[in-house]
């Protein structure tokens, strides 16, 4: 599409757009009595209109049942997590049975090392992404410790190349290809947290494969924000959060994805919790663990209603949205600044920043990297006291992130004009 940098244009994208109405949908925060212009939604959604209700609903039952709403509430709590996957099926591409909705990400990423990172005397390695979110790290690490390995033995990570900020496809492969009798596990992020890019899962998870080692992805900014297909990428196993994308309150609930080749393998090591148990018989508290045959298996404890009420409030938005056209639009926003950007540092005598994202569209979802060359913590302040709500990484990036439910191309636009008129003023 041939873009132009004007309020016009952009309204006209606006007018265009069938998903603009899911804007009011949201509570967006007011700065200096208006709007702000939100754009971190990669780390904390907006809080839906309905929120509340839901929420409400159960503090009700809860109300007027006490214990009985475990059975008796609109939605009982017992099986309240059932809800979720057909929810979620379009969001990450996997059958229902692949799919459980429970604890909170990290926890869901040691819990499914636990029962994916099996090293061997031969096979021991992990190979990920340098630079991954500092809660992988930590639990990559852990997870080596935990099997008396000394991480620095562990961890293979790939770097970008020299002078490049996001890392080389081919470079995973044949880093794969390199370590490959020697690899246990291939783990990525879908989404890099810092540089926006988007790794190529499906070719990631095959390499790994190849070589026999297990595949698993941290779908934290992945989930709601690009094309998921992990069912049929064969992707072993993936967690995410549902706070950034999913827009479903800090700390909201994370989400499990195992492939269904491996949901009834009982052989594989879990650590296992009441909830994961066969729930004809959880009640009877038997002593011996017999794992529901589905991702449910790998439930420990019983479900944080609460929280989960919040995410269902998301979903059900996400399900009259369309996933399919979320990403479309994701894309078309994150287009659109990169141009807006693009033509500001043209019309500088020197470049005023180097974007990090990749600009491929098949590389990149919502977010935006811009890494500040000049200056780059004032202008984020003002931008910050014009109401523009972006995101502050040291030493000198600024993350933006347009969401399809409630940016708008106006959105960017004015963004554009603010950081335009910073930089001259
Ligand atoms: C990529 C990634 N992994 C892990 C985490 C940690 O999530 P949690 O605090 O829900 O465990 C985050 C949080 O932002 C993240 O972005």
């Amino acid at each position: 599409m041939n873009f132009s940098n004007t309020l016009e244009f952009a309204k006209q994208l606006d007018e265009q757009d069938t998903l603009k109405h899911f804007r009011e949908r949201f509570y967006i925060p007011i700065i200096n009595d208006n709007e702000s212009i939100y754009f971190t939604g990669n780390s904390l959604g907006l809080q839906p209109k309905t929120t509340q209700d839901y929420v409400l609903n159960e503090l009700e039952d809860w109300a007027n049942y006490g214990v009985e709403g475990h059975f008796h509430a609109r939605t009982p709590w017992v099986s309240y997590h059932e809800i979720f996957p057909e929810l979620l099926v379009d969001i990450v591409g996997a059958m229902p049975e692949e799919i459980v909705v429970m604890n909170q990400l990290t926890v869901n990423l040691h819990l499914l090392m636990t029962s994916f990172y099996r090293p061997t005397k031969e096979r021991y390695k992990i190979i990920c992404e340098a630079k991954a979110f500092p809660s992988d790290q930590y639990a990559f690490q852990s997870q080596a410790k935990i099997h008396g390995l000394n991480p620095e033995d562990v961890i293979i990570e790939v770097f970008p190349r020299e002078g490049k900020a996001y890392i080389d496809k081919q470079d995973i492969l044949d880093t794969i290809k390199a370590h490959g009798n020697e690899t246990a596990l291939v783990i990525f992020s879908g989404v890099n947290y810092y540089s926006g890019q988007v790794f190529n899962m499906q070719e990631i998870c095959k390499a790994a494969h190849e070589v026999g080692a297990f595949c698993g992805f941290d779908l934290a900014h992945a989930a709601g924000n690009v094309a998921l297909e992990l069912h049929d990428w064969e992707v072993d196993f993936a967690c995410w959060c549902s706070y950034k994308y999913l827009n479903s309150g800090p700390g909201g609930v994370s989400g499990a994805f195992i492939h269904q080749r491996h949901i009834q393998n009982t052989e594989l090591i879990r650590l296992a919790g009441w909830w994961g148990h066969d729930k004809e018989n959880r009640f009877k508290m038997e002593q011996q663990f017999q794992p529901i045959p589905t991702a449910e298996g790998w439930q420990l404890s019983n479900a944080p209603v609460l929280s989960m009420a919040a995410h269902k409030a998301s979903l059900d938005i996400f399900a009259e949205a369309g996933m399919h056209n979320l990403v479309k639009k994701g894309k078309a926003l994150s287009g659109y600044l990169l141009f807006i950007l693009n033509e500001i540092n043209q019309s500088c005598d020197n470049a005023i920043m180097e974007i990090l994202t990749p600009t491929d569209e098949d590389e990149r979802g919502c977010q935006v990297s811009i890494l500040m060359l000049i200056d780059g913590k004032r202008i984020f302040d003002e931008l910050i006291k014009s109401g523009i709500i972006a995101d502050w990484r040291e030493p000198n990036v600024i993350r933006v992130a347009p969401v399809p439910l409630y940016n708008s191309f106006e959105d960017i636009f004015n963004f554009g004009k603010v950081l335009q008129q910073n930089l001259i003023g």
